[in-house]
């Protein structure tokens, strides 16, 4: 049965909320709830064929209520991915102020209630043996100050080539700006951190921050810095060296600016954890990635009793450029009135079996 439908919880509303769980031929598990659109878990084989979750997350809806616990876990963001300096832009001569739901200096993925805390509306379809989940979730114009009705559709799709598809499609009724992704931690191994997890970044570039953590408008090469990530470099290996970027993101916490043309399907990046084998490659069609090495958790009490503390994941955000509104140069975020947004992100799991002789 590739699709199961079950109770998740309750929202205080007395609304419920629903797990569906995605099955491929090969045993691979992707839950989603319809709270968030998120990802709840994702059970991968490692290389001996033992599956194990490969998500940070909660065994109930609870844990994702609650703010103190629930860092974006899994989630959809929007309808602004990571940061607005002083949650202010302008937009055909208008300005408009959102809210500054960070340190009350900076909008952050989305605001006060973002596309993580709303309820989605969904469908499940199943064709060639791929199952599918398509969340819809209806903005209304004003909805935490964003101009535009704004109609939001994402699908996630498992397929037996072991592939997570997301594809994200939107359009609002007045021009608005939009920059939507999926926030889910991943851990490949279980272990308490990921700072041995493997990492390649298909990027030549990164966006440097300020200490505040808005892109400073500079489009810096990677060459020579602790965002080298060109060649598989363990995530903990320079994380601690004292480098201003790494200090002003308490570790990684960047964009970086992905080779190849923006539009395109094409490879950001690659983690390797080597102690399991597991492998998560990501392909996206945005023009940027996030790397979060989960600097700001803080050891909330997650799934199966374990804690997550700092770098216990990783999110790898396929997005636009934060605070893009505020530099020009930056891909536009801008979503014309009528337009069509499509964006497309795959999460493709495998095994590197160990070399022998
Ligand atoms: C941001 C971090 C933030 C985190 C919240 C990431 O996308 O880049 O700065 O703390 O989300 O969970």
């Amino acid at each position: 049965m590739p699709l199961q439908q079950q109770l998740f919880g309750q929202l205080p509303s007395g609304t419920a909320v629903h797990l569906l769980t995605l099955t491929n031929s090969h045993g691979v598990t992707v839950q989603l709830m319809n709270y968030g659109a998120a990802i709840v878990a994702i059970h991968t084989p490692d290389r001996d064929g033992r599956m194990a979750d490969i998500t940070l997350g909660f065994d109930s809806l609870s844990g994702y209520l609650d703010p103190e616990r629930n860092s974006y876990f899994g989630c959809v963001v929007g309808r602004y991915a990571n940061r607005i300096a002083g949650g202010q832009f302008v937009l055909n001569g208008v300005t408009y102020q959102l809210a500054v739901n960070e340190g009350g200096i900076n909008h952050l993925h989305g605001g006060q209630r973002g596309f993580d805390k709303v309820l989605w509306d969904y469908a499940v379809a199943e064709a060639d043996g791929a199952a599918s989940v398509a969340f819809s979730y209806l903005s209304p114009d004003g909805e935490e100050h964003y101009p535009g009705n704004l109609r939001v559709d994402v699908t996630y799709t498992l397929t037996d080539t072991n592939a997570l598809r997301i594809y994200y499609r939107a359009r609002s009724d007045k021009d608005t700006i939009l920059n939507l992704t999926n926030h889910t931690y991943f851990n490949l191994s279980g272990a308490e951190t990921i700072l041995d997890h493997e990492l390649l970044i298909n990027a030549d570039a990164f966006t440097p921050v300020n200490s505040a953590r808005i892109p400073t408008g500079e489009v810096r090469p990677v060459e020579g810095t602790p965002f080298d990530f060109r060649r598989p470099t363990p995530i903990g290996a320079r994380i601690h060296q004292p480098d201003e970027q790494l200090q002003h993101g308490h570790g990684y916490d960047h964009n970086f600016v992905i080779n190849g043309t923006p539009g395109t399907l094409r490879l950001a990046a690659i983690v390797h954890e080597p102690s399991s084998g597991r492998i998560l490659e990501v392909h996206t069609t945005e023009p940027g990635l996030q790397l979060y090495s989960g600097n700001f958790l803080r050891g909330a009490l997650g799934r199966a009793g374990r804690r997550y503390g700092r770098h216990s994941g990783f999110c790898l955000e396929t997005q636009h450029f934060p605070d893009s509104p505020h530099h020009p140069h930056f891909p536009s975020v801008v979503l014309k009135a009528g337009e069509l947004f499509e964006s497309r992100t795959e999460f493709i799991f495998g095994v590197q079996h160990a070399h022998h002789g």
